[in-house]
C-alpha cells in the first residue's frame, strides 16, 4: 500500500463511527408488511369486470382475433375491440411495464397505457368493506390447508393451488413520508400479480418464482391510510410439481430519500484475491427520483460480519467518497475499489469456512447523509477447470449436492427461515456441499443461508422457455418476461458468494430444436455474462446429446441422468468431454432413486441399481417403494451407481441429486399419491435409510454405520432377507445374535456392504465396520416388540416468540424396552396449551391424503411430526400432548422466550 492509500485507508477507519451515527437519521427504512391482511379466494361474483393478464393464453377459444392486436403494442384490446360480447379487461399492457429496468434495448421498454383497470371491480376499490375476509399473515400458502384431491393427476400435488385471490392490507403512511421515495418489495407472489394502491393499478409481475419492486410514490397519500390491494391468478396445469399459491414470501414497504442506492443496485467482485489481499471491486448504482439534478457522495465501508451476520469491530477497508451527479429523475453509476489485507475466505465447509463481510455504502448530499445500503459479500475466487471440476479459493472441490424445491412439506411454499434452515442442516449433516435451486429462482433466504452456512449453490431460473412442458406454464410468458425476469433474478442474487453458477433452463424443449434452440440458449447465457462476467452458465440437459446445438452454448456442461447413463446407455461424461474438452462437465440432476421411509420389499434386487417394476421394488397396492435404495425412476439410478460413475469420470465435476427432500407433487412412480418419493429424506423430515449411504460417501472421514432394513419382521422368520450397511469404513462384519455372518470389503465402485443371504430371525443385528483394517464405527438394529410407548422429541425446546420460529416435534413409537416400533402406524392425537400452536402434522407417508393443518394423523413406519410454533410476543412454556390409540398419553413442553438463539 502506498503512504496516500495508507492515510485514506485510516481516514476512511477513523469516519466510521461519524458515519454509523449518520446511519441512525438516514431516511432508508425496510419495513415488514407480513402482518394483518384480508384474503379471500375468488373474483367477486357480481363483478362485471374480469381482469385477466392476457386474453390470448387463458381463453384460446374466445375472442383470438381481438388478442392479437396486444402484442408489444400499447394498445388495449379491451377498448379496441367493437364488443358484442364484452371481453374481459387484459391488464397485460398495464403490468408490462414493472419490468422495463430490466429491459435492455430502451425501443422495446412498455409504457403504460390510460386507463385504470379494475375501476369497476369492487375489491379494488377504496373503503370495499373486506372485513368478512380472512385475516392472515405472510408468507400464505393459501392451498397447502387442502383439502387433498382424488381425481386428477399428482403432479402439482392435489392441492387447491390453483384459482384467484386477492388480498388486501391498510398501509398507515405518515405525513412526514411526504417527498420520500416508496416502494413496495414482493419477495415472491405464485402467480400472475396485480397490484393496486388506493384504487390505482400500480403494476405487477406474472411470474410466480420472481422477486419484484413497484415504485409507490405518485400513488401514495401521506399523512394517512393507504388501501394496498394484490390480485394473483395462478393458472391450472401450469407446473410439474406443487407451485403452492398466493403472497408465499415476505413483503416489504421500502422508504427512502428521493436520492437513493438503486434496487439491487450494487454490484461487488473479488476476482483479484490472493491470500495476502483481496480487491474488492464495487459499482453502485445511485437514483436520483427528485425534480432537481443532484450532487452526492457515494463512499463505502468494509466490515467483515460474524457467524451470525452481525458487523464485528471496526471497517477493515474503505472505498474514498467519489462525487456523482445525477440528472433528475435518472441514475448514474460508480464504481471503486478497495483492498481487505489477509481477507478472510468464504468457502464450503468441512475443507473451508463460510466467512462473510459487508459492504455498507453511504450517499450524502452536501454533508448530510441520505441514505445507506449494505451488500453483504465473500471474498473467494472459483475456477472452473475442464479436467478437475471446480476449484474454490484454490482447493478442488467435488460438488455433493441436491436439487430441491421451494415447498417446506407440510408447510407448503410459505416461506419460513427455520424450515429451510433445517432442511440445510440435514443436508449439510449429510456431507452434501451444493445445491440446486430447481428450478427456479428461490426465497432469497435460501440465499442468506447459503451464505452463512457454506454451501455452493447452482442457481436456476426456468424450468420453461418457448416449448411449453404443461399448458399454462412460463412458456406463455417467455417472449414477453424472460429478459426482465432473468436480468432481476440475476442482479437479485449476483452478490452472495454462495452462487457459483447460473443455470438458465432445466430439460428445456430448445434440446429439440437444433439451433433455433441454440439461439434461445444463446440469448439467456448473453444477458448472464452482461449482468455477471464472473460466473458461468449452465443447462440442465437429459436428452442433448454431445453434437446438438445447445451444449455449445453454454460454458459449463450439465447433464442430467446423463452422466451415469439412462436406461442401458453408457455414460456421457467422455462423450461430451471429448467434444468440449475445454468445458466443465458436471451432473447438474442424478439419481432419480425411489424409496418410501421405512418400507422394504422382497425379492431384493442382486444389481446396483434397478427400476422399480411389478416385483422390482414398489407395491403396487400400497403405493410405496422400497427403501433398499437401490430403485429408481426408470431413467434414473441408484445412489451407488451415480457415485461410480461420478468416480470413474474424476473430470467431472460433482452431481446434484434429484432430490435432497421429497417434495409435494410428482409422485412417481404412483401418480394416485400427493407427494414425491425421490428425497432422501421424507416431506416430513425424516431420514430415508439413503441418508446414510450419502453421508457415508460424502464424508468418508466421519466414522459411522447403518444397518437396513428394520429387524421386525415376525412373518419372514426363516425367510431370506438381505441386510445390507452403509458404513464409511471399507468393510465390515456382521452378526446376528452374536453369531458372525461373516465379514465383507467393499469392492471397487461399491458402497455398501450387502448380505444377501441372511436368514431372518429376530433379534440384535450387529456390524462392526473397519477402515484400513482398523475398527471404525458400529451399528445395531433390534427387534422390536409390540408398540408399547410414545416419545415426543422436539427438535429445539426452546424457540423465538415471534410468530415465525418452529419447533419440529418427532413422536416416535417404541416397545417397552425403548426400542423404536419400525412399523407402527397408531393413531395419534396432538393437543397443545399455552403460548403456542400447532401449525402442521405429516408422517412422511406420499399417499396419506390427511390435511396437512390436522391434528390426528397415524404415525408412519414408527415416526409421526408435529410442528409448533410460539405466539408473537407471548413467552411462556408451551405443553404439548399426544395421545396414542391404546397407549396413554404423552407429554413435552417447549420454552418460547423473546431472545432464544
Ligand atoms: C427430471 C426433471 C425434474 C424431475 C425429475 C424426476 O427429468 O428435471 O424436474 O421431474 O426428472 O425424475
Amino acid at each position: 500500500m502506498n503512504s496516500l492509500r495508507v492515510i485514506s485507508f485510516l481516514a476512511a477507519i477513523l469516519l466510521v463511527p461519524i458515519l454509523l451515527h449518520g446511519a441512525q437519521t438516514a431516511p432508508r427504512e425496510r419495513i415488514s408488511i407480513n402482518e394483518n391482511w384480508r384474503f379471500t379466494k375468488g373474483d367477486p361474483t357480481n363483478s362485471t369486470e374480469s381482469l385477466l393478464y392476457d386474453v390470448r393464453k387463458r381463453q384460446p377459444v374466445r375472442r383470438l382475433a381481438e388478442a392479437e392486436s396486444d402484442g408489444n403494442s400499447n394498445a388495449n384490446p379491451a377498448v379496441t375491440n367493437e364488443v358484442s360480447t364484452p371481453p374481459p379487461a387484459v391488464i397485460k399492457q398495464w403490468i408490462l411495464p414493472t419490468g422495463n429496468d430490466f429491459i435492455k434495448d430502451p425501443s422495446r421498454r412498455f409504457s403504460r397505457p390510460s386507463g385504470n383497470p379494475g375501476d369497476s371491480a369492487p375489491y379494488v376499490q377504496p373503503g370495499f368493506d373486506d372485513s368478512s375476509w380472512q385475516q392472515i399473515n405472510l408468507p400464505h400458502d393459501w392451498a397447502i390447508e387442502g383439502p387433498f384431491s382424488h381425481s386428477g393427476g399428482g403432479g402439482m400435488g392435489r392441492l387447491p393451488s390453483a384459482g384467484i385471490g386477492w388480498y388486501r392490507k391498510k398501509l398507515t403512511i405518515p405525513a412526514s413520508d411526504s417527498g420520500k421515495s416508496i416502494f413496495l418489495d414482493v419477495d415472491g407472489a405464485m402467480s400472475y400479480s396485480a397490484v393496486w394502491l388506493n384504487g390505482k393499478l400500480v403494476g405487477g409481475w406474472p411470474f410466480g418464482y420472481a422477486s419484484w419492486r413497484l415504485g409507490l410514490t405518485p400513488y401514495v397519500k401521506p399523512g394517512g391510510e393507504n388501501e394496498l390491494v394484490i390480485r394473483l391468478d395462478n393458472p391450472p396445469e401450469s407446473s410439474r410439481w406443487y407451485p403452492g399459491g398466493g403472497i408465499y414470501r415476505n413483503v416489504w414497504l421500502v422508504k427512502t430519500a428521493p436520492v437513493h442506492v438503486g434496487h439491487w443496485g450494487t454490484q461487488l467482485t473479488t476476482a483479484k484475491t490472493s491470500p495476502e489481499m483481496a480487491m474488492v471491486e464495487l459499482e453502485v448504482k445511485v437514483d436520483n427520483d427528485s425534480k432537481q439534478p443532484m450532487n452526492v457522495a457515494v463512499e463505502t465501508q468494509i466490515f467483515s460480519l460474524d457467524a451470525n451476520g452481525r458487523r464485528s469491530g471496526r471497517a477493515v477497508s474503505a472505498i474514498a467518497p467519489v462525487n456523482l451527479q445525477i440528472n433528475a429523475g435518472s441514475n448514474a453509476v460508480t464504481k471503486g475499489q478497495a483492498n481487505i489485507s489477509k481477507p478472510k475466505l468464504w468457502g464450503p465447509p468441512p475443507q473451508q469456512r463460510p466467512n462473510c463481510y459487508v459492504a455498507v455504502t453511504t450517499v450524502s448530499e452536501a454533508g448530510k447523509v441520505v441514505d445507506i445500503y449494505e451488500t453483504p459479500f465473500g471474498v473467494r475466487t472459483l475456477k472452473f477447470d475442464p479436467n478437475a471440476g471446480i476449484i474454490v479459493n484454490g482447493q478442488h472441490i467435488d460438488l455433493k449436492g441436491v436439487c430441491d424445491h421451494h415447498d417446506l412439506g407440510a408447510l407448503g411454499a410459505a416461506l419460513n427461515y427455520r424450515a429451510l434452515q433445517r432442511q440445510l442442516e440435514m443436508l449439510q449433516e449429510m456431507g452434501c456441499n451444493a445445491i440446486r435451486t430447481s428450478h427456479n429462482p428461490p426465497a432469497p433466504e435460501l440465499l442468506e443461508l447459503t451464505d452463512k452456512m457454506g454451501f455452493l449453490v447452482m442457481d436456476e431460473t426456468f424450468d420453461v422457455w418457448v416449448r411449453q412442458k404443461t399448458p399454462f406454464d412460463f412458456h406463455l410468458i417467455f417472449p414477453d418476461w424472460h429478459e426482465q425476469d432473468l436480468r432481476a433474478h440475476l442482479r437479485r442474487d449476483r452478490n452472495h458468494p454462495s452462487v457459483i453458477m447460473w443455470s438458465v433452463g432445466n430439460e428445456v424443449g430448445e434440446q429439440y430444436t437444433g439451433t433455433n434452440g441454440a439461439a434461445v440458449a444463446k440469448e439467456l447465457c448473453e444477458i448472464v455474462h452482461e449482468e455477471d462476467p464472473t460466473r458461468p452458465t449452465t443447462t440442465a440437459m437429459n436428452s442433448a446429446q454431445a453434437t446438438h446445438a445447445l451444449p455449445a452454448t453454454v460454458d459449463v456442461i450439465g447433464l442430467n441422468y446423463q452422466g451415469a447413463g439412462v436406461r442401458k446407455a453408457p455414460s456421457q461424461y467422455p462423450v461430451f468431454h471429448e467434444k468440449f474438452p475445454e468445458k466443465v462437465i458436471l451432473g447438474s440432476e442424478t439419481a432419480s432413486a425411489i424409496s418410501s421411509r421405512g418400507e422394504y420389499m422382497f425379492p431384493v434386487t442382486t444389481n446396483n441399481s434397478a427400476p422399480t417394476g411389478p416385483n422390482s421394488g414398489k407395491d403396487q397396492a400400497r403405493r410405496q417403494v422400497s427403501a433398499y435404495e437401490l430403485y429408481s425412476a426408470d431413467w434414473g439410478s441408484s445412489a451407488d451407481r451415480v457415485f461410480a460413475s461420478q468416480e470413474q469420470h474424476p473430470y467431472a465435476g460433482g452431481e446434484f441429486v434429484w432430490t435432497g427432500w421429497d417434495y409435494l407433487g410428482e409422485p412417481t412412480p404412483f401418480d394416485q399419491s400427493r407427494s414425491s418419493y425421490f428425497g432422501i429424506i421424507d416431506l416430513a423430515g425424516f431420514k430415508k435409510d439413503r441418508f446414510y449411504e450419502y453421508q457415508a460417501h460424502w464424508l468418508p472421514d466421519f466414522p459411522m454405520a447403518h444397518i437396513l432394513p428394520h429387524w421386525t419382521w415376525p412373518e419372514r422368520v426363516g425367510q431370506i432377507t438381505p441386510v445390507h450397511v452403509f458404513t464409511s469404513g471399507d468393510e465390515g462384519e456382521l452378526f446376528l445374535n452374536g453369531k458372525s455372518l461373516g465379514r465383507k470389503k467393499k469392492g471397487a465402485y461399491e458402497y455398501r456392504l450387502r448380505w444377501d443371504d441372511v436368514v431372518y430371525q429376530p433379534g440384535t443385528l450387529k456390524v462392526v465396520a473397519y477402515k484400513r483394517g482398523r475398527k471404525w464405527a458400529t451399528a445395531e438394529m433390534k427387534t422390536a416388540a409390540e408398540p408399547a410407548k410414545l416419545k415426543l422429541e422436539p427438535d429445539r425446546s426452546e424457540i423465538r416468540a415471534d410468530g415465525s420460529d418452529l419447533s419440529f416435534v418427532t413422536a416416535r413409537f417404541t416397545d417397552k424396552a425403548g426400542v423404536t416400533a419400525p412399523r407402527a402406524d397408531n393413531l395419534i392425537h396432538f393437543e397443545i396449551e399455552g403460548p403456542g400452536e400447532i401449525v402442521a402434522t405429516d408422517n412422511g407417508d406420499p399417499t396419506s391424503f390427511v390435511p396437512f393443518p390436522s391434528h390426528d394423523r397415524k404415525a408412519f413406519n414408527g415416526l409421526c411430526l408435529v410442528i409448533v410454533r410460539g405466539k408473537p410476543g407471548s413467552e411462556g412454556k408451551i405443553r404439548l400432548t399426544a395421545k396414542a390409540e391404546n397407549l396413554g398419553i404423552e407429554k413435552t413442553s417447549i420454552k418460547t422466550t423473546k431472545d432464544a438463539k
